[in-house]
């Protein structure tokens, strides 16, 4: 698959108030203190933790890692650039181990061992939160090719959740939701730049037929709530 990069380039992802609620999310989850240490898996730019840090002032400034080093990475955290599963046989260990939206790049061999080495990387208490669009009903905005492309991923997804499942047993379900309001234009924009993995392998035809669809079938401002599933598992 080729590699993403416009995830959270100046999306909805890294709006202000979404990282304002997602990092509220997160507090009804974990009892954040200037002691806890924090690890992102496929950190993107690193906005939540870079919010994290600026709010509670952790000693350790949490680590965001990726398989791509973006341009505009947030500089109050430290990013590595390296693949997941060979960061964490470092060994080191966590408070809160981080995994937003990134499930889906990993085959299922490599799920196991990316949560078996994450348990492994935990402290006593420690949490792992895996984030993930919610596989049924899902409301982003789609053109008809994308439509069946990110039905497809999101029944690879629930494949993924059952390993999940299985593999940290003692786990409890919630939703995040966001309310998106964003311009046709800008959501447009980020068809072009191809923000999410289900466009990446489209080809330049594919992408200009479907900007003509999403024109045509909603009007200026586009709304719809992006719901993530969050699982939580507690050492
Ligand atoms: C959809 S983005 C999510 C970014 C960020 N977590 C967020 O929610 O805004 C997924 C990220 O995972 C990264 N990624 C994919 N496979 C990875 C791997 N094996 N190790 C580390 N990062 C990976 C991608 O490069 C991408 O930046």
């Amino acid at each position: 698959m080729k590699r993403l990069k416009n995830w959270d380039n100046k999306t909805w992802l890294s709006s202000k108030s979404y990282i304002f609620q997602f990092n509220k999310f997160l507090k009804t989850k974990i009892n954040f203190n200037k002691n806890s240490k924090i690890l992102d898996i496929g950190c993107g730019r690193a906005n939540i933790i870079s919010a994290l840090q600026k709010k509670y002032k952790f000693r350790n400034k949490p680590t965001g890692i990726d398989i791509v080093a973006n341009k505009d990475v947030k500089r109050n955290i430290v990013f590595k650039k390296i693949e997941a599963l060979k960061y964490l046989k470092k060994q080191k260990k966590y408070d809160l181990i981080l995994i937003k939206q990134t499930i889906h790049f990993f085959t299922k061999t490599k799920l196991k061992h990316l949560l078996n080495l994450s348990k492994e990387s935990l402290n006593p208490k420690g949490k792992i939160l895996i984030f993930s669009l919610k596989t049924k009903n899902n409301k982003i905005p789609c053109f008809k090719k994308m439509r069946k492309n990110l039905e497809k991923s999101l029944k690879k997804d629930e494949v993924l959740f059952k390993i999940i499942k299985k593999n940290l047993k003692e786990i409890s379900f919630t939703n995040f939701n966001f309310k998106v309001n964003i311009s046709k234009q800008k959501y447009v924009r980020m068809i072009r730049e191809r923000y999410i993995s289900c466009l990446l392998n489209m080809s330049d035809k594919d992408i200009k037929l479907g900007i003509s669809e999403i024109k045509s079938k909603y009007k200026n401002q586009i709304k719809f709530t992006d719901t993530l599933k969050c699982i939580s598992y507690r050492k």
